[in-house]
């Protein structure tokens, strides 16, 4: 297809007016979101020609979702991020009604897109049957054109028992001048798999079978696959919907998880895995190699169960701040990406903090920084720290030494909604400290625990204002060290 399309064009037309308007309201510093409208899954998030690329659902034209573009942003360094025109609209017969999530590669000087392409037949003026398939376009970084004969891989490929209504976010990579493609999908029995294709030039596919189906059943439709090398490992990304709780590793609803194992025979044997992140917002994660070899993650920092965002917002939806995956002992840690130290100003440095009852410290508050605590001598059965505090709203991370079990809440942040408001996590210390990093920004708090064995990622909205942090023991005392940096406003 060449040319811009009107939908395409109207898209890009509205963003950059409704875009303009002045902001008025506090936004994140340093975590993505769309000028203007809804955001969900990030997107062919890769590198090519020198910046990293990422794309998004995108619904410009309300804060709501709606037919699903693609919205477009680039950086260099993960924390700034120049907006760039709208890429795909639902402009053709077979993705008129979206073009859902997919992924994208840097091909000789071309930048590739993958994704699913949605037709919903109509029938009376009802729609009866959904019909997804996986499409291809072709870009210079600014404008991607669809590939002119339609979707690539369609439904008639597939074997009986897999569905072609639940078949979706294709991740394509390139391997010994073969490109392959895997995608979301769900059995006729209810369980989720991976579906694995090949082509050599683009154009001509074939399907390679079931990269995974797992032993036990882990929700139904899995959605947004990643597959990559991490120290020599195979890992497997996903996130499946309808899941079930599992004491806490697993909660309710979407979840996004990962496997640790090895390929062989074009099957991923499974050796290892959980829960990539334990917060309310996280979801539909997908990676990026960087030019120095380290493999970098992003997400949805929203879920569909419990958005809690004021309806007067022009916007909706963020992503997380990127964060670099490490493989030890079979287990994905996470730690924010190490260019965010660039945006450090105000250091603040506190040894040997006693805190008994409760404590506020000179200098530490704000809501756009980065914090780093060593919690040691934990004599007391319970330990709080509460964040964007004013009077009797705040959010808080609190820690059961007894029980090992560290609770995130976010009711007391004015919170209209009866929604999730807590998580909790099965936390040991290490060696008798607990380390927690936390990423907090206008609407946000990202913790790496122990290091990043264990993250959760959580949205709330308080105003500019709520900017107290307060530590307390309950039972007895701890001591802390602690480490701040404010983020530079951009
Ligand atoms: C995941 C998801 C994807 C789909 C997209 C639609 O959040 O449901 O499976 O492609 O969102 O916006």
């Amino acid at each position: 297809m060449k040319g811009i399309s009107k939908e395409l064009d109207r898209a890009r037309k509205y963003v950059k007016e409704a875009g303009k308007e002045k902001k008025q309201e506090a936004t994140p510093v340093f975590h993505l979101k769309a000028p203007v409208g809804w955001m969900n899954d990030p997107n062919g998030f890769s590198f090519y020609q020198g910046e990293y690329h990422l794309f998004y659902q995108y619904h410009p034209y309300s804060n709501k979702w709606g037919p699903m573009h693609w919205g477009h942003a680039k950086t260099r360094n993960f924390v700034e991020w120049e907006h760039l025109p709208v890429a795909l609209a639902p402009d053709q017969e077979y993705d008129c009604d979206g073009c859902f999530s997919g992924s994208a590669i840097w091909d000789d000087n071309k930048h590739i897109l993958a994704y699913t392409s949605v037709y919903i037949e109509k029938a009376d003026g009802q729609a009866s049957k959904v019909h997804q398939t996986q499409s291809i376009a072709v870009g210079d970084g600014f404008d991607y054109y669809k590939q002119e004969n339609g979707p690539a891989i369609s439904g008639n490929m597939l074997p009986k028992n897999s569905s072609r209504e639940n078949f979706r976010d294709p991740k394509i990579w390139k391997e010994n001048d073969k490109y392959y493609i895997i995608v979301g999908n769900r059995s006729e029995d209810g369980k989720g798999q991976i579906l694995k294709f090949s082509s050599r030039n683009l154009q001509d596919w074939n399907y390679e079978g079931v990269l995974y189906q797992a032993s036990k059943k882990i929700g139904c439709m899995w959605e947004c696959p990643d597959y990559f090398k991490l120290n020599g490992r195979q890992i497997l990304i996903f996130s499946p919907q309808d899941m079930q709780a599992e004491g806490l590793e697993y909660h309710c609803g979407n979840g996004s998880l990962y496997f640790v194992g090895r390929e062989a025979e074009g099957r991923f044997l499974e050796e290892s895995g959980g829960s990539l992140d334990y917060g309310i917002d996280f979801y539909a994660p997908q990676t990026v190699l960087t030019e120095d070899g380290r493999r970098i993650l992003i997400a949805w920092m929203q879920s569909w169960d419990a958005n809690i965002y004021p309806p007067e917002l022009k916007w909706c939806g963020m992503m997380t701040f990127p964060r670099e995956l490490f493989l030890e002992d079979q287990i994905i840690r996470q730690l924010p990406a190490g260019e965010i130290e660039a945006f450090w100003e105000n250091e603040k440095r506190y040894e040997d903090v006693f805190v008994e009852g409760q404590v506020n410290l000179p200098d530490i508050r704000g809501r756009a920084l980065d914090l780093t605590l060593r919690l040691r001598n934990m004599n007391c059965s319970v330990l709080e720290i509460r964040l964007a505090k004013r009077g009797n709203h705040y959010i808080s991370i609190e820690y059961d030494t007894v029980r090992g079990i560290f609770t995130f809440d976010r009711k007391f942040s004015y919170c209209i909604r009866d929604v999730v408001n807590e998580r909790k996590i099965l936390l040991e210390p290490q060696g008798g400290v607990i380390t927690m990093r936390i990423l907090l920004d206008f609407y946000s708090v990202e913790l790496f625990l122990n290091n990043g064995e264990k993250t959760l990622t959580s949205t709330f909205f308080m105003e500019d204002g709520n900017d107290e942090i307060e530590f307390l023991s309950f039972g007895g005392s701890f001591q802390m060290d602690l480490l701040k940096h404010d983020i530079k406003a951009l």
